[in-house]
């Protein structure tokens, strides 16, 4: 199995060598936890082996994401200018938008093999927005109507929420954010770039991720924690789950020094 080097230091140990290429992996944490640094380490790092990476952001500028490379002394703009790093910032003030034309289009344009997606939440929260396809997500439909609504948008390949008549709206109730989300991350994973998928953790209850779906639907799942300890916030971060990969069981050590993030291995965290 060909696997993707996040080049994080330490990180890739926890996961027999590398995420395997085309996996959709979930980044899941609370907020300063890391995640942005992160996903844009492990497309510096792409980059500078030659694979081209491409930052999806829709909520932060690219000049806040870039700004933040910088700081560890990343040459985040040079990449750029030789194409290696592209930066796509999804614009959340005009309706409408069809995220999936545009993220198939920019992959395409970038040559990207790599590919952060920052946010989930920020994509659901926003959801109003966007263009999202219809095709049927598993299990029948309820009736001939629901079919027929279905049918008539999958002819024109996407619908726009929110739905524009009381027909199409009632439709609508049925397609929960689980169901949303779903349809975002099996988009993605069409893409056939290997991804970094970034959402909020959920403080409470049994679920990891805020939709309580994102954390099954993804073919990995790293969990980043800013956890208040005494008087201090440590950071640590954990493989939840990685197929075909015998991945870490521990909890481990997230730093982040001045070239980044750096993952421990577990013997320090229980010294
Ligand atoms: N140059 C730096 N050196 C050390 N720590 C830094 C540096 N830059 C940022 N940080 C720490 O990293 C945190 C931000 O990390 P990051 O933006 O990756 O978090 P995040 O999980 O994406 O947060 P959010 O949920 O807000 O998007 C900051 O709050 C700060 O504590
Ligand atoms: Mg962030």
């Amino acid at each position: 199995m060909e696997r993707v080097k996040t080049g994080v230091p330490g990180f890739d140990d926890l996961v027999e060598g590398g995420i395997p290429k085309g996996y959709n992996v979930l980044l899941v944490g609370q907020p300063g936890a890391g995640k942005t640094i992160f996903g844009l380490q492990y497309l510096v790092n792409g980059a500078n082996l030659g694979e081209k990476g491409l930052y999806v952001s829709l909520d932060s500028s690219n000049e806040m994401v870039k700004s933040q490379g910088r700081r560890f002394g990343w040459n985040v703009d040079g990449l750029e200018s030789k194409g290696m790093l592209s930066f796509l910032r999804v614009p959340l003030d005009k309706p409408k938008i069809n995220l999936f034309d545009i993220l198939v289009d920019e992959v395409k344009a970038s040559g990207a093999t790599r590919l952060v997606f920052d946010s989930l939440v920020d994509f659901a929260i926003n959801v109003d927005q966007f263009v999202v396809p219809l095709s049927p997500v598993g299990g029948p439909l309820a009736d001939e109507k629901e079919q027929e609504t279905v049918e008539r948008y999958n002819k024109l390949r996407y619908s726009v929420l929110p739905a524009t008549s009381e027909k199409d709206r009632a439709f609508y109730k049925g397609g929960s954010a689980k169901r949303i989300t779903y349809l975002v991350i099996n988009e993605l994973s069409k893409l056939g770039t290997t991804n970094i998928i970034i959402t909020d953790e959920k403080i409470e209850g049994e679920h990891f991720t805020v939709d309580g779906v994102s954390e099954y639907v993804c073919d990995g799942v790293i969990v980043t924690y800013n956890q208040l300890i005494g008087a201090k916030r440590a950071r640590t971060l954990a493989v939840l789950k990685m197929r075909n990969t015998n991945n870490s069981p521990y909890i481990h050590d997230l730093e982040i020094n001045k070239d980044g993030i750096k993952i421990k291995p577990a013997e320090e965290v229980y010294v």
